[in-house]
């Protein structure tokens, strides 16, 4: 078993530590009994969670009350599915001595999380992520909310767990699509903050398809430990904490110019792609978009913008980011692999707006 302590003096709790290690989904509960004894513990999970058979693997002959979210996906990522989980815990009598435990990907840790920060004023959570982009993202961190008919992530809190426990097995229940996507917010982490776990990507980039769950073990502890000391430094994202969006603007315009048909680290990869173009023309790279697109490739992701995208549309997507000052966005930008470009203290930089449509002009 890997732990890991995160340590954010900013909120009340203070600390939380993940624990990592495979095949370890069937002793959680026992350890939740022991470490929260005086806790109603409820399950939040999903239906593909549950079909796969994590949850009876988590609880094992215990009988908690559990909510499956159905249909599971970002469908069901909106405020009507909090209430009918807040609304199942106070008819089952559930008080402030909840301990709600997410158990999925990042739709149930985000629905979950935002149902444990707004219940009864907050109530404890734990993060049991199931998925690649959980297991590096979501689940660690605190960022915990729901989308509103018009945007994603419209109602929301800064909501840190109480413990993540990670077992990398259950990914291997993944569909293909879903655990490649997942794996770029890692190719992400290695880009911004390391070098040598970049190249660990490069080395064992066939075994991470073929799902080795030493090598998986690892790629999770790396990408814990880079999240959780950037969240550590900044966790409500005042500054510092705008690196992990690295790829993002791009990415997410991609996204939502795909109306949603591409995969969030699909859109990632291409933002990636974009922002390396980026530097390049800023003068800031030296011959390591090859590698980077290389590996992208490998992951078995996209890595240009599909043709049936509309380019003015996508540039008034940019345009309307949630970040942007004066209808254009700051860029988070690599001076080398695992190294952020910092301009007089800021991590998110000016780019000339005709430099970002040359290059989306380009990336098609
Ligand atoms: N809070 C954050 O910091 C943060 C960071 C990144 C992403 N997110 C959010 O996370 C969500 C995306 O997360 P996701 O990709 O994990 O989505 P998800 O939770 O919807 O999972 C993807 C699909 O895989 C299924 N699934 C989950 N675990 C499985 C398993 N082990 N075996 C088989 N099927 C399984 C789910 O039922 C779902 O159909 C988005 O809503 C995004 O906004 C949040
Ligand atoms: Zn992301």
């Amino acid at each position: 078993m890997v732990r890991l302590d995160v340590k954010i003096p900013q909120v009340e709790a203070g600390s939380y530590t993940i624990y990592i290690e495979a095949g370890s989904l069937c002793a959680i509960w026992e350890r939740l009994e022991a470490d929260y004894p005086n806790l109603q513990k409820f399950v939040v999970t999903d239906a593909n969670v549950a079909a796969a058979g994590h949850l009876a693997t988590l609880i094992g002959k215990n009988s908690p009350q559990v909510y499956s979210i159905d249909p599971p996906g970002e469908a069901s990522k909106h405020i009507d599915t909090v209430i009918a989980i807040i609304e199942e815990l106070e008819k089952a009598f559930f008080g402030r001595d909840t301990l709600i435990v997410a158990l999925g990907g990042g739709t149930v840790g985000d629905i979950a999380g935002f149902a444990a920060a707004i219940f009864k004023r907050g109530v404890k959570v734990v993060q049991i992520p199931t998925t690649t982009v959980a297991q590096a993202d979501s689940s660690v961190g605190g960022k915990t909310g729901v989308d509103s008919s018009i945007s994603k992530n419209a109602f929301g809190a800064f909501w840190q767990p109480e413990a993540v426990f990670i077992d990398v097995k259950t990914l291997l229940t993944l569909d293909d699509r879903q655990y490649c996507a997942g794996l770029i917010e890692g190719v992400k982490h290695a880009l911004i903050a390391d070098s040598e776990y970049f190249e660990f990507y490069e080395k064992n980039v066939d075994a991470i398809k073929n799902r080795d769950l030493d090598v998986l073990g690892e790629i999770a502890l790396k990408n814990c430990q880079i999240k959780a000391s950037v969240v550590e430094k900044d966790p409500t994202e005042k500054n510092l904490r705008r690196i992990l969006n690295y790829g993002h603007t791009i990415g997410h315009a991609v996204e939502t110019a795909s109306g949603f048909e591409l995969l969030h680290g699909e859109s990632v990869a291409i933002g990636i792609i974009a922002a390396g173009m980026i530097e390049e023309e800023m003068g800031l790279a030296t011959g390591r978009l090859g590698r980077i697109e290389q590996i992208l490739r490998k992951l078995g992701v996209p890595v240009r913008i599909p043709a049936e995208i509309d380019k003015k549309q996508l540039i008034n997507i940019v345009k309307r980011d949630k970040k942007a000052v004066n209808q254009w966005p700051k860029f988070v930008l690599l001076e080398d692999i695992g190294k952020v470009l910092c301009k007089n203290g800021q991590w998110a930089v000016d780019v000339p707006r005709d430099l970002v449509e040359k290059i989306l002009t380009d990336l098609y």
